[in-house]
């Protein structure tokens, strides 16, 4: 099945002013004019988005999490509804550094039934903390997903991105390692079978991501051998001109 490679940039809590902000964005949307096969997606600090969706129709943005309401008294949160409003499409929902926090996979499914209801596609992240000799990463990537999905509709499962991050090889933990396009591949291969076993058909047109350091000397290799429709970037995409040669390998790579 056909699937529309993606690149997608988590900028996390980066940088610190509107200026810099503006000046990265502009950098990278300067730079697409000949992207015609991938989807290219930032998901700034959202307090950007307002400013940023003026400089591009070819970027789609995304935020970085979502409180799953509507409207009410919430305080110190943003709904989808609002995210939508503002001009987002995307939103990045479980992610390790919020699971830090103590995000349950059951907060995190209330999250993506709301942002689906709006229109938000919500990229999914899943990952283990570490490799352990008996394989049991596979069954806690398992549960990640079931729970976060249960009650997800057939219909809705196509809006639904996985992004598969192991957080050993996410560049800001300590002592991190790389990961392979192998361990990519190994774990796409069986994040498809569980969403066959649960979707059927209908999950043949997710996408799946790898993110975990990725950066501009490796992002082929994930692509070509990964088993990964696309790439979720974290410290990468807060350089214009690396982010933009991703973006430049995942063109080339689709066909
Ligand atoms: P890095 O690319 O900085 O390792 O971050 C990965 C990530 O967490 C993207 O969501």
């Amino acid at each position: 099945m056909e699937r529309k490679k993606m690149v997608v940039g988590n900028w996390k809590m980066n940088p610190l002013t509107h200026k810099e902000a503006e000046k990265l964005f502009d950098a990278v949307a300067k730079s697409l004019l000949w992207v015609k096969k991938t989807e290219v997606v930032i998901c700034p600090p959202f307090l950007y988005v307002e400013k940023l969706k003026k400089l591009s129709r070819k970027i789609f943005l995304g935020a970085q999490d979502v409180f799953p309401g509507d409207v009410g008294a919430f305080t110190g949160e943003v709904s989808s509804g609002m995210l939508y409003e503002l001009g987002t499409r995307y939103v990045i929902l479980g992610h390790s550094e919020r699971r830090s926090f103590g995000e349950s996979n059951s907060d995190i499914n209330k999250k993506i039934k709301g942002a689906l209801v709006v229109g938000l596609r919500p990229i999914l992240c899943v990952g283990e903390s570490a490799r352990d000799e008996n394989h049991g990463y596979f069954s806690l990537v398992k549960t990640q997903i079931e729970e976060c999905l249960a009650g997800i509709s057939k219909n809705s499962i196509s809006k639904v991105i996985i992004a598969y991050e192991p957080i050993w090889a996410i560049s800001s933990t300590p002592g991190r390692k790389d990961a392979t396009a192998q361990d990519s591949l190994e774990m796409a291969i069986f994040i498809r079978k569980v969403l066959s076993d649960k979707f059927g058909k209908d999950s043949g047109s997710l996408r799946i991501l790898y993110g975990g350091s990725v950066n501009e000397k490796d992002a082929l290799e994930f692509l070509k051998n990964g088993g990964v429709d696309g790439l979720l970037v974290g410290k990468a995409s807060l350089d214009a001109k690396k982010f933009v040669e991703i973006i430049k390998i995942c063109e080339q790579s689709s066909k």
